[in-house]
């Protein structure tokens, strides 16, 4: 099955997750109305909304709390993009001008409030207490793990643990969330809840060491390329390639890093130490094994075309181009 063909399978949940958002993001404001109306024209892989109706489709046919956990999710992840390219000054995003080109970062910020606080609301207009706490607790995570980036990026010699503190808190915490979030709103049974959760928490690892990876390739994927190089962010082929070399090696990669960090030659230089050294290499079976590992606890679910579908978006994210 390939991404077009699961998307198919969930077109009435996509359907009503657009509705949802658009319904939640009207204002009286006509600025805010123009920016939101520009984000729901440039909609990405809606990869976390598409997890959270597998995960209860997986067991039941999803109904409006599935639609709502979906809607929030999706919330979130949009305010956090949308304040992530101020943070990392990205000037693209999905293949448009990011909102903080087109309308400047103290409009971009304030969106992004919008956006979480909506987001949030969501539950507590739907009386799920429960779904606001899950929630609010990705995104307490979400900044801390952005935070522990921008704190590591002044120090260049973090280690595999503090990445994956990193990502963890930064990416797996919503994935995790909307896998949670999808069985819950079907399930009252804690251990399918919690096997949910720690199948979204290995699909959300492999997802960002994909991401980190495509950062450092060639081909177009909608935002800027390499901008974790030029904002010094240790990922983990660096980090792998750092603990290979001698110490001249590393002193001269370091020096690259800290300030040639902006000139597309000595970026390309950059990449090929890192590839030479097999640090793609490594970084590609780290996330193909928390790929496999998610997989093999979703064979716990009983074999249905959802169970087939959860298993191939499992498969995009890690082969994805974008
Ligand atoms: C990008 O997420 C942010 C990361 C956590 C790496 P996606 O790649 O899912 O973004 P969209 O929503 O499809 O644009
Ligand atoms: C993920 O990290 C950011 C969030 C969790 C919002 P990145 O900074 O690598 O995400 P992209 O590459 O900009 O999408
Ligand atoms: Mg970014
Ligand atoms: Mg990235």
């Amino acid at each position: 099955m390939n991404f077009e063909a699961i998307n198919e399978l969930i077109k009435e949940d996509l359907q009503a997750l657009h509705a949802r958002m658009k319904r939640e993001l009207k204002s009286d404001i006509p600025l805010l109305n123009l920016i939101t109306d520009y984000l729901l024209k440039t909609k990405g892989k809606q990869l976390r909304p598409m997890l959270v109706f597998l995960s209860a489709r997986l067991q039941a046919p999803s109904n409006d709390a599935t639609i709502v956990a979906a809607t929030m999710i999706e919330l979130l992840h949009t305010a956090t993009l949308v304040h992530d390219d101020v943070v990392d000054e990205a000037e693209t995003r999905r293949g448009f001008l990011s909102i903080n080109t087109k309308w400047k970062n103290k409009a971009a910020v304030l969106l992004g409030d919008f956006m979480l606080s909506r987001g949030l609301l969501i539950s507590l207009e739907n009386n799920q207490y429960e779904l606001l706490q899950i929630m609010s607790n990705a995104v307490k995570e979400m900044s801390e793990g952005e935070l522990l980036q921008i704190e590591k990026a002044m120090k260049l010699d973090i280690t595999e643990e503090v990445y994956y503190e990193i990502i963890s808190k930064k990416t797996a915490s919503l994935i995790k969330t909307a896998c949670l979030a999808g069985s819950h709103s079907v399930s009252t049974d804690a251990s399918k809840n919690q096997l949910l959760a720690d199948i979204g928490y290995k699909i959300g690892m492999a997802f960002q060491i994909k991401d980190d990876l495509l950062d450092l390739g060639k081909d177009e994927i909608g935002k800027p390329l390499a901008i974790d190089i030029k904002e010094q962010k240790m990922t983990l082929p660096l980090i792998y390639t750092f603990k290979k070399l001698s110490w001249m090696a590393k002193t001269k990669l370091m020096f690259l890093i800290r300030f040639r960090n902006k000139n597309a030659s000595s970026i390309q230089n950059i990449i090929s130490i890192v590839e030479k050294n097999g640090g793609l290499q490594y970084a590609e079976e780290l996330m193909l094994t928390y790929a496999s590992e998610a997989k093999a606890l979703l064979n716990q679910f009983e074999d249905t075309i959802y169970r087939q579908a959860f298993l191939a978006l499992i498969d995009f994210t890690v082969h994805r181009k974008k």
